[in-house]
């Protein structure tokens, strides 16, 4: 395969270059894309340096497949023009997922759905991804009511300039600002920006994503997504209300049986996931399971993954994964 990866120098692009080559993605040409002024620079893959090349450069090698990590301005204008040039794009922003046209693919969930004709296929958002690990196998068992979420996200996912931010802020150096507070010693309820209804857009993907994915409109989920001073790693607290009636040993056994995800549920022992633990693992990791204790067939879980490997450079190798072994590019 051909391989162009779009954003290759930013927080998500580095981490699918290192994704790309751990799981031996058979890549036979390495096509790196950045912005006008990291053109020339260059990226490292397999030990070998490779040069970074422009937009249009990278259309007229035409790659298989190309994996956009470069945000959604630059996908809503380049996606299409790499999708007629017969490329296969799997785009990493926000830009194309609620497109009734396109598919939005947590392998795992929903990778039946893709086809050949796909040319243009979203990855979902890095906090719908780990939630609907674990929604999706328990909506399968016990039918979705309604879903509370609220998210304690990483500066990783805002990009490497949060990164500095945050790091600027511990160290007391002046770095450029890319939320509107501190970030360090702070949490802010506030990911993306507000749309009119004063949720944010983050809350906005959450709560409509995981519809998508699942093939499913028939549960409600409300959503609120905090920003805190982790350096790698969203965490969810999450209220689950279910149709029917369940067991927390069923529970457990399902989502200990789910491909992708490890349940880390021994309270005793202090034993759940944390933002730490997760950093550059591939699975999405699932604890705190309990009875809410206010209310019938309702579920508290608390689930954790790195945002820039499942939540985004794993899912969209995992999507190439398929298409390959599936004959679909
Ligand atoms: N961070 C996460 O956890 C996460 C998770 C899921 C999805 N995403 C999405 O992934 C995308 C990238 O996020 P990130 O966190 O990696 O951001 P980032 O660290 O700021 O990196 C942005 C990348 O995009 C490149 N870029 C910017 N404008 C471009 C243009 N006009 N043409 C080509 N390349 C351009 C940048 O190149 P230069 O270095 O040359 O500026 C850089 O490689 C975003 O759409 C984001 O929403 C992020």
């Amino acid at each position: 395969m051909k391989v162009a990866v779009v954003g290759s120098t930013g927080m998500v692009g580095q981490v699918m270059l290192k994704v790309l080559e751990e799981r031996n993605f058979p890549v036979t040409e390495l096509i790196p894309v950045a912005s006008e002024k990291s053109v020339g620079k260059k990226v490292k893959y397999k030990q070998k340096e490779f040069t970074i090349v422009s937009m249009k450069d990278a259309i007229a090698a035409k790659p298989d497949i190309a994996i956009f990590s470069a945000g959604g301005s630059t996908s809503l204008e380049f996606a299409p023009l790499f999708a007629e040039a017969g490329v296969t794009v799997i785009d990493n922003s926000s830009a194309w997922r609620m497109d009734p046209d396109k598919k939005l693919v947590v392998p795992e969930i929903n990778a039946d759905v893709l086809t050949k004709e796909d040319k243009i296929i979203a990855n979902p958002n890095c906090s719908t991804i780990q939630l609907v690990m674990v929604l999706g196998p328990l909506n399968k068992k016990y039918d979705l009511k309604r879903v509370v979420v609220s998210t304690y996200q990483s500066v990783t996912g805002t990009g490497k300039a949060a990164v500095d931010q945050l790091n600027g802020e511990i160290s007391g150096n002046e770095t450029e600002k890319v939320y509107p507070y501190q970030i360090f010693k702070n949490a802010l309820p506030h990911c993306d920006v507000f749309a009119d209804d004063d949720y944010t857009k983050e809350e906005i993907k959450l709560m409509k994503e995981p519809k998508k994915i699942l093939g499913d409109d028939t549960f409600n989920l409300t959503a609120t997504a905090v920003r805190v001073p982790v350096q790698g790693g969203h965490s969810e607290s999450v209220n689950i209300e279910f149709e029917n009636e369940f067991e927390l040993d069923e529970v457990r056994k399902i989502l200990s049986e789910t491909p992708g995800v490890v349940v880390m549920d021994d309270v005793k022992n202090n034993h759940y996931p944390m933002p730490l633990y997760s950093e550059g693992k591939d699975e999405v990791f699932v604890g705190r399971i309990r009875r809410d204790l206010s209310q019938p067939k309702t579920l508290n879980l608390w689930i954790v993954a790195d945002n820039l490997r499942k939540g985004a450079a794993t899912n969209a190798v995992q999507i190439a994964e398929y298409l390959v072994a599936n004959n679909l590019v």
